[in-house]
């Protein structure tokens, strides 16, 4: 028996990353998964390499999530793990030179996303009377935020707040919310966040802030959303997790 046996879960922007680490674990502990993402091509390949089911789908449009949600039930019969662990990010900048379409591209795909999903998936739970869990993968940036991705981070401090303020409102109907706050790894989105490309020497300054000395890594995030996700965290709601080597000590 894995850790999340019988149980079907959605993991958004699981085609590569922390999304695709967090699929895996998933698989390994018994879920069916169902990888979600944009990118149509890393997505069919992801899920046919971990034998999932496969969505194409954009996390910021509510047809989507109806669509996405719709398949899991017409397969499985039902959903009991969200995980919207899609993001977007501009190429660190001075805030001033941050334009219009930067501010949209955070703000939808890293807060609109959690907020369809809840509406779109809340209300099932509530229908079916079942047992919910969410779990956003939201950022260390949303709590110790470093210059230059003002509003990146500030689209994470969002997802914290809008988690915990889910996690008291649907406590007694048993539906779970917690974030994972992850600190710098080493994926598709590394060299915005550092603003040049993604090297050792790059990453170095990043690095040098987290005590235990490394980047993350999916597995590092995958373990800490498998325990979220398990019925072992049963009594967890309304935490952010931070998954950092000690950052944000
Ligand atoms: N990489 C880091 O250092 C780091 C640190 C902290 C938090 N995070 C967060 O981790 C999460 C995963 O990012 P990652 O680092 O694995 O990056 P990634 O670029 O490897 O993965 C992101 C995935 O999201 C998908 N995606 C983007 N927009 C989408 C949309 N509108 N609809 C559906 N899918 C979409 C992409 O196609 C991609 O597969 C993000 O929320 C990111 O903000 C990353």
């Amino acid at each position: 028996m894995g850790r999340l046996s019988d149980k079907v879960a959605i993991v958004t922007g699981a085609a590569s990353g922390f999304g695709k680490g967090i699929a895996r674990k998933f698989a390994e502990e018994g879920a069916k998964v169902i990888i979600c993402d944009l990118s149509a091509d890393a997505a069919k390949a992801a899920a046919e390499e971990l034998s999932c089911d496969v969505a194409v789908a954009n996390v910021t449009l509510r047809e989507d999530w109806e669509r996405v949600l719709q398949q899991a039930l017409d397969k499985h019969g039902r959903l009991d793990i969200i995980v919207n662990n899609a993001g977007a990010t501009y190429v660190n900048k001075p805030t001033v030179d941050v334009e219009d379409k930067d501010f949209d591209l955070v703000m939808n795909v890293n807060v609109k996303s959690i907020y369809l999903s809840s509406s779109v998936i809340v209300p099932y739970f509530l229908r079916e009377k079942r047992p919910g869990c969410f779990i956003q993968i939201s950022s260390t940036a949303a709590l110790r935020p470093r210059p230059g991705l003002t509003w990146y981070n500030a689209s994470k401090a969002a997802v914290n707040t809008a988690t915990k303020t889910m996690a008291v409102e649907y406590g007694p109907n048993n539906i779970r919310f917690n974030s994972v706050c992850p600190v710098v790894g080493i994926t598709g989105m590394t060299h915005l966040f550092l603003g040049k490309p993604d090297t050792e020497e790059n990453r170095a300054a990043f690095v040098s802030t987290i005590p235990i000395g490394r980047p993350s890594q999916p597995a590092d995030i995958a373990n800490a959303c498998c325990y979220l996700a398990s019925d072992e965290a049963n009594f967890i709601t309304g935490v952010n997790l931070e998954v950092d080597g000690g950052r944000c000590v």
